[in-house]
């Protein structure tokens, strides 16, 4: 890939947008959906819970979480109005049934009341905020007492060798996550690690693991 290309990608994965975001959106399915799993597996989803999912791409793991919490309503939130709108077609019949709804915005304005989340989760996304504090305590507002919060990502020990990083990513290991969030107030903050299988690219193998970062408020 040419530099350009490159930068390209590093800011369609920040925010998918035109005729190649909807491809990205795929592409972002496809390389991601065992990391989507695991952050899940860590959310100790129930049935008839409120879930809110921050920064989903276009909305095509949605089983995956109906799956887990049958009669859950679901927000998703994301500030492309591409994903939004990909989201709402890829899950038409439960928006129209009111069981999800998707929502173009900020993760740090977010349309959702006080304390009315009881799972909030985010997947992939942690890398591009520029204002965590603001992120944060946007959680802090719209989760319930006890609400739990999964962020799932790469972590930079492995991030670091893709060649697109370079272009705006912040990277983590799990004692940066765990201390940024108790330093915005969040308890309990639990680490974990799941291996996936490696990832080849242009004959390139790329070792691939799932960090997610459990957290309560
Ligand atoms: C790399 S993609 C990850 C998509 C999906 N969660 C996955 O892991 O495949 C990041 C997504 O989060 C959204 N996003 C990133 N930062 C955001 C923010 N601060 N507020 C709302 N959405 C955000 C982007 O528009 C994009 O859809």
């Amino acid at each position: 890939m040419t530099e350009e290309e490159l930068k390209s990608l590093a800011g369609q994965l920040r925010k998918p947008d035109g005729e190649h975001g909807v491809d990205v959106g795929n592409f972002m399915n496809a390389g991601n959906e065992a990391l989507h799993i695991n952050t899940l597996s860590f959310l100790n989803l129930e049935p008839d819970q409120t879930i809110l999912e921050v920064g989903m791409g276009n909305g095509n793991l949605m089983s995956h979480v109906l799956g887990a919490s049958p009669n859950c309503r679901y927000y998703g939130c994301d500030y492309s109005q591409l994903m939004v709108s990909e989201s709402i077609k890829n899950n038409q019949e439960l928006v129209d049934q009111g069981r999800l709804s998707f929502h173009h915005c900020h993760a740090h304005d977010m349309p959702i009341e006080k304390q009315h989340i009881d799972r909030l989760f985010s997947v992939n996304t942690i890398y591009f905020w520029e204002n965590p504090s603001a992120i944060l305590n946007e959680f802090k507002r719209v989760l319930k007492p006890n609400g739990i919060l999964c962020l799932g990502m790469r972590p930079r020990r492995l991030m670091q060798h893709y060649d697109f990083v370079k272009y705006g990513f912040q990277m983590f290991e799990s004692d940066d996550v765990k201390k940024l969030l108790a330093v915005n107030g969040f308890k309990q903050t639990e680490a974990y690690t799941v291996e996936e299988e490696d990832w080849v690219s242009d004959d390139q193998r790329f070792e691939v693991e799932s960090l997610v970062v459990r957290a309560q408020i």
